[in-house]
């Protein structure tokens, strides 16, 4: 007999501000590029962050999800410029698919016999990111 899988997801918010731009190329390539994202002095936005865990028998304490997914994401980029203010992106574009694989990294092995399945990263109310890990676990 099958053990039913269940997945549950808790959203979160932050709000950052970023610099999308790459020295190799003119001003002009990155505003192409990135458009608003390439202003000079940065931008920001809201990040609505969503993450799925897929918990065992007992469930998923929402107690220890909510302070880990806090202590690792939420209070580290919230009220931040990504780029001058968090070494994670000191060296990587903070894209929202770069932010989804960074706080993947982050979180994923901390939530006990709990197994993170999927980040997604809305960085609009239109566009978001998702990573599912090196290997896919959710299906
Ligand atoms: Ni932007």
């Amino acid at each position: 007999m099958s053990t039913p899988i269940v997945h549950l997801s808790r959203k979160y918010t932050f709000s950052a501000s970023h610099r999308l731009y790459t020295d190799h190329l003119s001003f002009e390539e990155n505003e192409a590029i990135f458009g608003k994202c390439a202003n000079p002095n940065g931008h920001g936005h809201n990040y609505q962050l969503e993450v799925t865990v897929r918990g065992n028998e007992g469930g998923v304490s929402l107690p220890a999800m909510e302070r880990v997914v806090m202590t690792e994401v939420v209070d580290r980029f919230d009220h931040k410029h990504l780029n001058e203010d968090c070494e994670e992106f000191s060296a990587l574009n903070p894209t929202v698919e770069n932010i989804t694989r960074i706080v993947w990294e982050k979180l994923e092995g901390k939530f006990g016999t709990s197994r993170l399945v999927r980040v997604r990263v809305w960085e609009t109310p239109k566009t978001y990111a998702e990573y599912t890990g090196p290997v896919s676990y959710l299906f």
